[in-house]
């Protein structure tokens, strides 16, 4: 997934303001980052690496430009390259256009292309684009690129944000279609106008915000009254519906902390608040707001995610039993979307994703729809496409997670699956039980940061070994993949999460001095027991352990650690709300361990935080 902007205000703005909402956006995608401006010809810089490293490379640049675009790239199509970055240009470096998507038809287009002359200097799908409205711009030959654009849109597949810029227009052009999002931002005096990616590029300089739809075309210019003017691909102008855009600067901004992830770990004992609210003490609201119409008779619940959202899942499947008569699935959205899945209209399928824009989630979402079942989403990203796909469901209100790894966002899933819990059982017990739990969840989560150095200390000691697995039974499951996940995305060291009761039939062959089995232990169930056998059965074999757990005591009793084992204790509440407590120590045993291996733990190697292509 990559991020693009494009600026047309005043003042000699826009290299400033473009390479400001770059930065912004970087976490969507930073191998490689480019922009241009519009002036007498079009100038490109593109840079292999970060926004400030492209930033040293304007430096020397006079602030002169009005209009200009920019992109921060996540590879799909070629390999990370100057040349490959955006903009990319026609031959004659009138056009320049960026990209977010895939243009799944740019091997047949490269082909025509070529078979018309054009040369191509990148490797990359987007490249057809620039070519293809110059080759319409010269056969329509009556000057007028929107409609050269337009033609050009017309003969792309796939998923695509594009905007785009002609050194002799004073203009932006610019289209979204398929997964692929862009919003347009407009300053309160409408004389700066952003389209962009995301709404973090828009925040501090546009008042009001339109989250554009499939095949809706903006151009940007002074000729109209309010700055730009929305249409279809057939010309027909399309109503702009503007909404606020938050004043949130605080919200992007790493405050006092060294890295995003950091904060976003530490605000969770006030996400968790956010997104439980009020809704436990009005389940009702649920009916009428977030589920409206739910068929009665729901048997089965279908999660659909990837990635950390799906863990979040996978611990929703703990929460319903033979008790609550529901089936629970949680489904991995990029295998679902293909397997040709058994539905039924009355299945009630949800979608999980922090970012909204997950291109795996929503095809699976859309695939549900189409099945006739009663579809919602469980989302972080407000007006995003999985959420107006869903178009009904419960936002997280946790506020932008910036870090690729994704922690608030977790615990707040998990909370509000909890909830939807009760929403669907009415169960009296579980609710009081709940209303409890989460009266206590934010002090608890408090309690877990002042055991930090201590969990520092560990991930210092244990940064040299190269492999870890991460296990845990039941409810705690989920909360070792989840541990496992994060740990392998930001220290790229191997972790793998299992099933504590499945590691005799394999993963035991590991076990061995040089890799660390970290265990997740927690309330007295059926499971404590079982998972302290197979803590034994590591220490059998002279394997280091590390254990999460809300009974030292118990532990200490039992006798089989040893000097080189690690125990860290974590306030005890009651098991549905306890992988909200448990994947905690394991978020910052990972941040800690990856700093302490000098990575960059926001922006970690070949991965974006979200992932809208296939
Ligand atoms: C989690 O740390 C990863 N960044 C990744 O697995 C992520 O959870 C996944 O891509 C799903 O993203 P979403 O929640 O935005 O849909």
């Amino acid at each position: 997934m990559c991020g693009i902007i494009g600026y047309y205000g005043k003042d000699g703005k826009a290299i400033d303001v473009i390479l400001n909402g770059l930065k912004r956006m970087e976490y969507r995608g930073y191998d490689s980052a480019g922009v241009a401006f519009s002036d007498e010809n079009i100038l490109v810089v593109k840079n292999v690496g970060r926004i400030k490293d492209l930033e040293s490379k304007l430096n020397g640049i006079e602030r002169i430009f009005d209009i200009g675009i920019g992109h921060t790239r996540w590879a799909t199509h070629g390999k990370v390259s100057e040349e490959n970055a955006h903009p990319h240009t026609n031959m004659d470096e009138t056009i320049a256009v960026v990209h977010n998507g895939i243009i799944e038809n740019h091997a047949e287009l490269r082909k025509q292309l070529k078979e018309k002359g054009y040369n191509f200097k990148t490797e990359t799908d987007t490249e057809v684009i620039p070519h293809l409205i110059d080759f319409h711009y010269k056969k329509n030959n009556d000057g007028d690129f929107k409609k050269a654009f337009t033609d050009a849109l017309k003969e792309l597949i796939g998923a695509y944000a594009i905007v785009a810029i002609h050194k002799d227009e004073n203009r932006i052009y610019c289209a979204k279609f398929g997964s692929s999002p862009l919003r347009l931002g407009v300053s309160k005096s409408k004389d700066e106008i952003i389209v962009a990616s995301d709404r973090l590029a828009l925040i501090g300089i546009c008042e009001e915000e339109q989250i554009l739809e499939n095949g809706e075309i903006v151009v940007i210019s002074k000729d109209y009254e309010k700055g730009y003017n929305i249409e279809d691909f057939e010309g027909f102008e399309i109503e702009d519906i503007l909404r606020k855009v938050p004043k949130d600067i605080e919200a992007i901004t790493k405050g006092e902390y060294e890295d995003f992830m950091l904060k976003e770990i530490r605000e969770q004992p006030n996400t968790i608040r956010t997104a439980v609210g009020g809704r436990i003490e009005h389940l009702e609201t649920l009916a009428i707001d977030n589920f409206p119409d739910l068929p009665r008779e729901i048997s089965r619940l279908i999660l659909l995610a990837c990635g950390t959202s799906w863990h979040a899942g996978k611990v929703a499947e703990y929460l319903f039993d033979e008790k609550t008569g529901i089936v629970c699935q949680a489904e991995i959205a990029s295998e679902f979307r293909y397997k040709r899945p058994v539905l039924f209209p009355n299945d009630f399928v949800i979608a999980i994703s922090q970012s909204g824009e997950t291109a795996d989630t929503l095809a699976a979402l859309k695939l549900a729809k189409e099945k006739g079942c009663y579809i919602g989403g469980i989302v972080n990203s407000v007006g995003s496409s999985i959420a107006q796909t869903a178009a009904k469901g419960v936002y997280l209100h946790a506020g932008p997670e910036i870090g690729v790894a994704s922690t608030k966002a977790f615990t707040s899933q998990v909370a509000v699956l909890t909830i939807l819990k009760a929403f669907l059982t009415n169960d009296d017990n579980y609710i009081k039980k709940l209303k409890d739990g989460f009266s206590e969840l934010p002090s608890k989560i408090e309690e877990v940061f002042k055991i930090e150095e201590q969990i520092k200390d560990i991930a210092e000691r244990i940064s040299g070994f190269e492999r870890f697995l991460f296990l845990g039974r039941g409810i705690n499951y989920p909360v070792a993949l989840e541990g496992a996940l994060k740990f392998k995305e930001i220290t790229y060291r191997l972790a793998e999460g299992y099933p504590a009761g499945e590691m005799k039939h394999g993963p035991i062959a590991l076990i061995d001095r040089e890799t660390p089995s970290i265990f997740i232990l927690s309330g007295k169930n059926e499971y404590y027991e079982k998972t302290m056998s197979n803590i034994q059965e590591v220490k059998s074999r002279d394997g280091r352990v590390i254990i999460v757990t809300d009974d030292k005591e118990a532990l200490r009793k039992n006798g089989c650690l040893t000097k080189t084992d690690f125990i860290i204790e974590v306030p005890r509440i009651i098991e549905e709300l306890s992988p909200i407590i448990n994947v905690i120590p394991l978020q910052l045993l990972a941040y800690y361990s990856a700093k302490f291996l000098g990575w960059d733990v926001d922006k970690p190697r070949n991965l974006a935080k979200s992932v809208t292509v296939e």
